[in-house]
């Protein structure tokens, strides 16, 4: 018989929380999802529960999986329950620095020693966030994407004290859920927002010199470059003003290079922010 896997607990029922949680339930795990909204616990119950009943209408998992897979998930919105008997914390909650130092502060208190931390922050530096615990060793950075149950990448991110035991229980914990890996030493953008802000910003310059038309750049990146999407088409998707603050933060903090294209910031200033608000580069 197989020893019973530990907990995990996620932190945050949102976007990405509910995601994680579903795919560490998938893996195996008893899943504790904590959110301070306990009407965000139930609709993330019920997103995780369709995931599943999808899973099954696709022919990808048996009934009683399903069932299994909905039946170890318990949710919470006290943390020190969340996390008494988890062997690994994934933190999901708001970007926003302050927030999730106070509630790293709580997940210390009540988290075994032994628990590995692992935050799923799109920017803010786990160094920082590291510092904050008795025990920095024990965590790192696991940068998950949306739809969390389809994609296939987690960016693992080293911090400065981040131990190699941290990186290889994490590294397990994402090939149990079907994850392919890539390691990183801590540094803004890690590869993906990076590289991606980069080819953005890239756009908008030979937009603004007038190399070509929005629709060619895009095109030729579909089709010459095999990208799943043109740099415009997914800038306006993922909303012109987040690619903007991403562009800032990255060049305040890699330099000259990622500076804001000025049209780029036209766009912004001018409210053409992207699909949600009906028009970015494009019109909809
Ligand atoms: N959305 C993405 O595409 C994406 C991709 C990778 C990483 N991330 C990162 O994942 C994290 C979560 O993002 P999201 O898109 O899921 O956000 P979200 O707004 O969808 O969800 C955040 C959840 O956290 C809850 N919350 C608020 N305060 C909290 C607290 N003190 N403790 C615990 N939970 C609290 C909210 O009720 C909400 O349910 C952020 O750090 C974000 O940068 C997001």
């Amino acid at each position: 018989m197989t020893t019973p896997l530990r907990p995990l607990a996620v932190l945050g029922a949102g976007t990405m929380g509910h995601g994680i949680a579903y795919a560490a339930l998938a893996a195996g795990y008893p899943v504790r999802l904590y959110d301070v909204w306990a009407p965000q616990l139930a609709k993330a119950s019920g997103a995780i529960a369709g995931i599943a009943a999808k899973g099954v209408e696709l022919g990808k998992l048996a009934k009683d999986e399903a069932e299994a897979v909905v039946g170890r998930l318990t949710t919470t919105t006290v943390v020190a329950e969340a996390v008494r008997d988890a062997a690994m914390v994934i933190e999901a909650a708001p970007e926003k620095v302050d927030l999730k130092l106070a509630l790293l502060s709580e997940v210390q208190a009540a988290a075994p020693a032994d628990a590995v931390i692992a935050s799923n922050t799109s920017a803010l530096s786990i160094t920082e966030m590291a510092a904050v615990l008795d025990r920095p060793a024990r965590m790192g950075g696991m940068h998950f994407f949306n739809p969390v149950h389809k994609m296939k990448l987690v960016e693992i991110v080293r911090a400065l004290d981040t131990s190699d035991d941290t990186v290889a229980a994490m590294q397990q914990v994402a090939a149990a859920m079907g994850k392919e890996t890539v390691l990183i030493r801590e540094s803004p953008g890690f590869i993906t927002s990076r590289i991606n802000a980069m080819i953005g910003n890239e756009a908008f310059y030979m937009l603004q010199e007038g190399v070509a038309s929005a629709r060619d750049i895009d095109k030729a990146l579909k089709l010459g470059l095999n990208h799943p999407m043109g740099p415009f088409e997914l800038g306006d998707l993922v909303g012109l003003d987040t690619r903007l603050s991403i562009l800032q933060y990255l060049h305040r903090t890699l330099g000259e290079k990622f500076r804001p294209c000025p049209l780029l910031e036209q766009h912004v200033k001018a409210g053409r922010v992207g699909r949600k608000a009906g028009r970015g580069v494009y019109d909809y």
